[in-house]
């Protein structure tokens, strides 16, 4: 395949929906321990609904449970396919950010979750803001999730990372000279958020780092995300005919190619797991 032909749609869906995307946030979501008095619980950026499925599945087994699950999405296309997908099922949706969690009443949820999402706050600034914000909207526990943090690579995923940007370069026919260096989401540690949980008031923190094996398909699925693909290959000054969605495309193909030259089936990835109480 020609990979500056433009690709499939940009988004979270790819990845979304992929058993391992769904596996890991129910493994998550069952590490929570809601309890029966948990009625309203917050899923701040809900995306399109997986996590908040997960959620209702795992309530929906305790006893007469008769809660509400709230979305908290910024994005407003997102929301209404979350809205499509959990049609019918007790949630409510309200379209902001982490940040905006000040707007709730305090102590408005009994358990908040953040499913793959707290690595969007890159300033050290926005963090904090928001995590004033669900300690004041958290009544029992806050809880959140990702992969994409200091710690994450492990193994042979260490050597993929270099290897499977270079090797999408070379897809796209760009040289040395016009490459801009990438840059992730990585930029806090297991310690680093712990330590703002703290700052931002919150006790009882508690982390851990969770192992899980990663199939191509999973890097496909996260070349996918715009933001992702707009960092792993950024915008080249004097490249302007390689759009997004060809560079996006060209990290999709370089993904097969780099696991057969480590000879590898599955990389480990670590995901970073936090809980704490307001
Ligand atoms: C990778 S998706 C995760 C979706 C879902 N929670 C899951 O685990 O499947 C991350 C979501 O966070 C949202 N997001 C980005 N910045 C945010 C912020 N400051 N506050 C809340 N959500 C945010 C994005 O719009 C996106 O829908």
């Amino acid at each position: 395949m020609d990979v500056t032909e433009e690709g499939g749609a940009l988004g979270y869906t790819a990845y979304a929906n992929l058993d391992f995307a769904r596996s890991v946030v129910r493994h998550f979501v069952a590490l929570v321990g809601f309890e029966r008095d948990d009625l309203a619980i917050l899923d701040i950026g809900s995306g399109t609904g997986d996590s908040a499925r997960a959620i209702l599945e795992t309530l929906s087994s305790l006893d007469h449970w008769k809660g509400v699950v709230s979305l908290l999405e910024p994005d407003t296309e997102s929301l209404r396919i979350a809205e499509n997908n959990l049609a019918g099922q007790p949630v409510l949706t309200h379209r902001g950010s982490a940040e905006n969690c000040f707007s709730f009443s305090e102590q408005s949820f009994d358990v908040s979750i953040w499913s793959n999402g707290i690595h969007y706050l890159e300033s050290q600034a926005s963090l904090m803001t928001a995590l004033r914000a669900i300690r004041h909207a958290t009544r029992r526990k806050f809880v959140a999730w990702s992969t994409f943090f200091k710690e994450a690579y492990c193994g042979k995923t260490t050597r993929f990372a270099g290897l499977w940007v270079a090797k999408a370069y070379e897809l796209l026919g760009v040289n040395r000279t016009e490459r801009v260096r990438s840059n992730n989401l990585q930029v806090r540690g297991q310690a680093d958020y712990e330590a703002a949980f703290r700052e931002a008031g919150f006790s009882r923190v508690r982390s851990a780092l969770q192992i899980f094996e990663l199939g191509p398909e999973v890097y496909r699925g996260i070349a996918m995300f715009q933001d992702y693909a707009e960092r792993a290959l950024p915008a080249m000054p004097g490249r302007p005919d390689l759009t997004i969605e060809k560079r996006s495309r060209a990290l999709v193909e370089a993904v097969e190619p780099i696991y057969h030259l480590l000879g590898a089936s599955t990389l480990p990835r670590y995901w970073l797991y936090m809980e704490a109480e307001p």
